[in-house]
């Protein structure tokens, strides 16, 4: 990854001009709430955007905040949650929100620490969250960002190890942008769109076609 720094140094100029123009309007992206950020990821995890819009609504309008959500009855939850399936996502979001409410005052945390010390946060989750909510330079890197990065980069490393995720995630983490919450936003955009997976990238749409290694080739 040594002489590929030169790349990333690239990705936010090219990327948060981008992203302002050619964002998808979502639910989500409305405001920063810690809260709507927190549940539009963990509802995304395994789960298409378009299918998501309408979970989001309907769970926030039954349970508008974290205190709420500390104290739902389990019945409703799975309620609101059937169709989505992976339902111990909604089960730790309950245990996420009683720790939040005994251990941060009901406050969600803003040190990446601990949020990844809540229920059901992983690494990708948590680089989300405080990148989003709180403009931190924590990248959030899956398997979008990973393919995005091996084209940019042409590098034909495995994606799916570990030691390749960290290395991206301390890549990404050295460039990242004052406006950290829209440039994550704009490499999962870029990931699921223009480069998205499973078929062959639009570079004549892309905004890192002037120094993609992928796009040379
Ligand atoms: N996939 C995961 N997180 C997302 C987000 N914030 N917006 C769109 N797609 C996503």
């Amino acid at each position: 990854m040594v002489g590929e720094g030169i790349i990333f140094s690239r990705l936010p100029e090219a990327l948060l001009p981008w992203y302002h123009e050619h964002k998808r309007e979502l639910p989500w992206r409305q405001d920063r709430e810690p809260y709507h950020i927190w549940l539009s990821e963990i509802m995304l995890q395994q789960t298409r955007v378009e299918a998501v819009k309408g979970y989001y609504a309907r769970f926030l309008d039954a349970i508008p905040d974290i205190r709420s959500l500390s104290e739902a009855d389990d019945e409703l939850l799975h309620k609101l949650w059937e169709g989505l399936g992976y339902y111990s996502r909604v089960r730790n979001l309950k245990k996420a929100a009683i720790a939040i409410q005994t251990q941060h005052c009901g406050v969600f945390p803003r040190e990446y620490k601990d949020v990844l010390s809540l229920p059901g946060i992983g690494e990708y989750t948590a680089g989300a969250i405080c990148s989003i909510a709180f403009d931190q330079p924590t990248p959030a890197v899956d398997g979008n960002v990973l393919r995005v990065v091996s084209r940019l980069t042409d590098d034909e490393t495995p994606v799916d190890t570990p030691s390749y995720k960290a290395a991206v995630a301390r890549s990404l983490a050295s460039v990242y942008p004052q406006e950290a919450g829209s440039f994550t936003q704009a490499l999962m955009e870029l990931g699921a769109t223009v480069c998205g997976p499973n078929r062959k990238p639009e570079c004549e749409n892309c905004p890192c076609k002037a120094f993609c290694l992928a796009c040379r080739q």
